[in-house]
């Protein structure tokens, strides 16, 4: 009896292990600042409360620079997590390397065709094939500013950039710093993204989505770098190397004026119990109305053991549930991933995002964020920031930036 027992508890012991194995993912991420781990923390609950347990495997560095490093590491090793936060172009690298998984079923199943737009899908499947499930929407040509400040300098939205360029001036007068931001090369390229976006939607597509070098090295490349001078005349002498989400809290904590940023800045105001319309202000880069530079936030599911592959598909799973959608994506700052969610619980920065996201859409001025993995394999993508980095911090001027960037462009296709 004692015996039959003691096998009894030990196959059951087992059992749970292997149960535990199988419901357990380890996740790789960036979400580290404030905003973003109380998202992710909305996505952890929610498997928790499936049976799923998460093994966190965080990364701090935005824009993914440091995790995609990190995550080479790990599979070059054989040791692959569950699922990876990836942007764009990342994806479709690693499915082309074969080291990514298949979540057709669970798709077909849901209906994920359609209802996730195309301009996502373009990075959630590779050959036909589901990889990926789509967690939100983001942008980059926003700007979130300091209401009190705006209100001092008269109230009115800069509507061009003139308007920018003299809002900036005030906040200079009211002895703030004008622009908040933190000189790390991604940083640098997401304003680039607005700044070239505010020059016209063709020369953005031609620029960064065609790579042509008429363009590339044509005048109008020359007058973003102008720009980026200019801005670079705004910022405070401790700006170098400084994280997105303490220039986020120098507009918050009423220190500066504006920060240029993804819609994740929205995460950081919320996080600190600010509300949009009564202590920032968001608003699309000036000239850049109508338009949407994307980036979105997908967790590639890699191959993995037999036994983890529940654990992922239901993963896979959850993320997609319009429920889900809805609940992580107000916190996060970012529009949902599929087209049914209802913009009910959205704050007015999210209800513009949706619908502005969904407009860009129609009206074909929707484009994929150089700054953020979506127009670009990482390599041209790294080649851009290096350029826009080294001018930003006046190693270059705008004439030999133009230059260099053809020729470092050229060099990475
Ligand atoms: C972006 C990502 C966002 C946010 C941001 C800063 O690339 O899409 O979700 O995390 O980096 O870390």
């Amino acid at each position: 009896m004692r015996k039959f027992l003691t096998t009894t508890a030990m196959s059951l012991a087992l059992m749970a292990g292997a149960a535990q194995a199988a419901e357990n993912v380890e996740v790789l991420h960036w979400w580290t600042s404030g905003g973003e781990a109380a998202a992710l923390d909305v996505l952890k609950k929610d498997l928790e409360s499936k049976g799923i347990t998460w093994t966190d495997m965080p990364v701090a560095g935005g824009g993914g620079t440091e995790a995609m490093t990190v995550l080479r590491a790990r599979v070059t090793a054989g040791n692959a997590p569950t699922a990876v936060q990836m942007l764009g172009f990342d994806i479709l690298d690693w499915a082309k390397e074969g080291a990514l998984g298949n979540l057709d079923d669970v798709a077909a199943k849901e209906g994920w065709d359609k209802v996730i737009p195309t301009a996502l899908q373009q990075f959630s499947k590779y050959d036909g094939h589901w990889i990926a499930a789509p967690v939100n929407v983001h942008s980059t040509n926003w700007m979130w500013i300091n209401k009190a400040a705006l209100d001092k300098a008269g109230g009115k939205e800069p509507a061009n950039w003139d308007e920018l360029v003299a809002l900036l001036d005030n906040f200079k007068e009211q002895g703030i710093t004008p622009v908040a931001h933190g000189g790390q090369p991604w940083q640098d390229a997401t304003i680039f993204d607005a700044v070239v976006l505010s020059l016209g939607n063709d020369f953005y597509k031609k620029a960064f989505i065609d790579l042509d070098a008429e363009t590339l090295g044509g005048p109008q490349m020359k007058e973003a770098f102008d720009r980026m001078t200019k801005l670079r005349s705004y910022v405070d002498d401790n700006f170098s190397g400084r994280d997105w989400n303490l220039a986020s809290a120098m507009v918050i904590e009423d220190k500066a004026g504006l920060q240029f940023m993804g819609d994740w800045a929205k995460g950081e105001f919320l996080k600190a119990g600010k509300k949009p319309g009564t202590d920032f202000v968001c608003m699309r880069f000036p000239g850049t109305q109508g338009s949407v530079t994307f980036n979105s936030d997908q967790f590639a599911m890699f191959k993995v053991a037999d036994d983890k592959v529940p654990a992922q598909l239901a993963m896979a799973s959850a993320i997609e549930s319009p429920t889900f959608q809805s609940a992580f994506n107000v916190v996060k700052g970012s529009a949902p991933a599929r087209t049914d969610v209802p913009d009910t619980d959205f704050d007015d920065c999210g209800k513009k995002a949706i619908k502005d996201l969904a407009d860009a859409n129609t009206s074909g001025t929707l484009y994929g964020s150089m700054a953020h993995g979506h127009a670009n394999p990482a390599a041209v993508k790294n080649a851009i920031y290096d350029v826009v980095t080294r001018q930003f911090n006046g190693e270059l001027s705008s004439e030999e930036a133009v230059t260099e960037l053809v020729a470092a462009v050229e060099g990475a296709k």
